[in-house]
């Protein structure tokens, strides 16, 4: 059973924007809000060059990466082509105006944060 995991409010977040909430890992997850108050959880992390989607532009179901304006898809974390790659997406409930994660996908997502890791060092490499 989703142990389902309260973290801000909708109307915290603001509208065609973003929220970070720090995870005890370290690592960022950004909850967004589009116009019609759909909210949407992504790791903050782009999947280009690490930029933090969280200061990006949100139109319609998208969000536009601060640093090089990728469109980041937020029901998937993929960018739009001819970009490519994807960060990780969390799934959300909202429930009575309030915004929750799924506890233990946090946790999951965590330890896959190391694979993250290594491809960026990895492209880093190869670059
Ligand atoms: S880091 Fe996001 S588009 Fe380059």
């Amino acid at each position: 059973m989703t142990q389902w995991k309260p973290i801000c409010r909708v109307d915290d977040i603001p509208v065609l924007g973003a929220r970070r909430v720090a995870r005890a890992q370290g690592a960022d997850v950004a909850v967004f809000r589009t116009a019609q108050d759909k909210v949407f959880a992504l790791l903050d992390r782009c999947p280009h060059k690490g930029g933090p989607l969280s200061q990006g532009l949100v139109f319609g179901e998208h969000v536009a990466c601060p640093l090089h304006n990728w469109a980041i898809g937020l029901h998937d974390g993929c960018a739009q082509a001819p970009d490519h790659g994807c960060t990780p997406r969390f799934s959300v409930r909202v429930e009575g105006g309030e915004v929750y994660l799924d506890a233990e996908e946090l946790q999951t997502i965590a330890v896959d944060d190391s694979e993250l890791q290594a491809q960026a060092l990895l492209r880093r490499v190869a670059a």
